[in-house]
């Protein structure tokens, strides 16, 4: 499975629309700096209703809250902002139940618009709040991180996290609109932002050599946020995604390519109690070692893994093994929503910008796991040097 094709990137200031393909919940995706000032021109122009929701985490409201908030009052929104936790636990039923409270104690109405304003936390959460108030209310993506802006924005995919998994529920919903500021990357944490870049190497990895070697070669000006690469990054990563979301928009096949890393990823991340690992940190862990599992299965060269984990590596990811006991890692994967049949799936490369999508026996995993593992504690732990 590839994805290959020249792809124009706006120069500076341009907007750039890139549609999501979906028959009657098609929507586009917009990239522009300063787009965070005209959210209320973009969603008064659906001319649905006159109110909005915008949910949110403190961190984010401090930063871009009341810019966005001006610019819906400007375009004659009436705004009420909620703030949950700046964390991964409000991607929990306690936090989807604790806003569908205030939208029904604010008698929120079918055409009030939901703004997720933030991280993938806040686009996940509150995109599952739409699907549900009143069976479906409009969502709009603001997204803030670069998780958010190349991946978790665009999709449909909405939920919230179970002790016994991530994302273990949820629902497909699309948004009407996903409007992408680059300029916000501007605030974020270098560690936030080193995570994105997990999901942006993912993108090179599952469709296109070129796309990665783009990234070898301007890693470092993407670290510093150069602009003209950065808008290079957004525009393929939307790309891709919103062209493999076209395709397959419920994950019957070919979005299955999404998930690279994400399998031993999530595992990781139930594993640290959301804590240890941010959701790219674990992806980058699952990316490497998803690589050597291919080569370990006579799938792809070494070459192949080598590259992956260099790429990783210069973004300043982790690409240490698992540090938990490979026992506890299978039991944890054994709960992933892409087990089918009892069998877990990954996605494996074969080469750069070419990967597929087989179930592996446990035996072959626990094989992977151990090669791959220093010696754990009986809580699962391991200490290191
Ligand atoms: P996050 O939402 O927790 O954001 C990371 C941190 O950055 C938070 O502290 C947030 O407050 C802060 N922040 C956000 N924007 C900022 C800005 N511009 N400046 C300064 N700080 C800012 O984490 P994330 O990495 O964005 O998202 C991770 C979540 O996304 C995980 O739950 C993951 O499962 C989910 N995800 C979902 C999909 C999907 O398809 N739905 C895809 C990938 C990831
Ligand atoms: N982030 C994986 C997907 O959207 O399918």
């Amino acid at each position: 499975m590839t994805v290959q094709r020249h792809i124009e990137v706006p120069t500076e200031g341009e907007v750039s629309r890139i549609p999501v393909a979906l028959s009657d919940r098609a929507y586009d995706i917009l990239i522009q700096d300063s787009l965070l000032d005209g959210v209320g021109d973009r969603l008064a122009a659906f001319h649905a209703g006159q109110s909005a929701v915008v949910l949110t985490n403190s961190t984010v409201r401090r930063l871009y809250g009341t810019r966005v908030k001006r610019s819906l009052c400007r375009a004659g929104f009436k705004t009420v902002t909620l703030i949950v936790p700046d964390n991964e636990q409000a991607k929990s039923l306690k936090w989807f139940s604790a806003v569908l409270d205030e939208l029904v104690k604010r008698r929120c109405e079918r055409s009030t618009w939901l703004v997720a304003l933030g991280g993938g936390v806040i686009g996940d959460l509150g995109g599952f709040v739409a699907s549900a108030y009143l069976r479906g209310i409009p969502l709009a993506q603001v997204p803030t991180t670069l998780v958010a802006q190349v991946d978790s924005s665009i999709g449909g995919k909405t939920g919230v996290n179970h002790r016994m998994g991530k994302n273990l529920i949820g629902a497909f919903y699309q948004p009407k609109l996903v409007l992408v500021d680059p300029a916000a990357l501007c605030t974020l944490p270098a560690r936030d932002y080193r995570a994105g870049m997990a999901e942006v190497i993912k993108y090179g990895v599952i469709g296109s050599e070129g796309f990665f070697e783009f990234l070898e070669a301007h890693m470092e000006k993407a670290m510093g946020l150069d602009p003209p690469v950065l808008r290079k990054i957004l525009t393929c990563c939307c790309r891709t995604k919103a062209e493999v979301v076209a395709e397959d928009e419920r994950e019957g096949d070919r979005r299955r390519i999404l998930n690279f890393g994400h399998t031993l990823g999530h595992a990781v991340e139930t594993l640290s109690g959301y804590r240890r690992y941010q959701h790219g940190e674990a992806v980058a862990i699952g990316m490497v070692w998803a690589a050597g599992l291919a080569r370990c299965l006579g799938l792809a060269e070494i070459d192949v893994e080598n590259r992956i984990r260099a790429l990783v590596s210069c973004a300043g990811l982790p690409v240490e093994r698992p540090p938990y006991r490979p026992a506890a890692v299978l039991r944890a994967m054994r709960q992933d929503k892409k087990v089918s049949d009892k069998h877990i799936h990954f996605v494996l490369p074969t080469a750069i910008g070419k990967v597929v999508v087989q179930p592996v026996s446990e035996p072959d995993i626990l094989m992977a796991l151990r090669t791959a593992s220093p010696r754990a504690d009986r809580d699962g732990r391991v200490s290191r040097p």
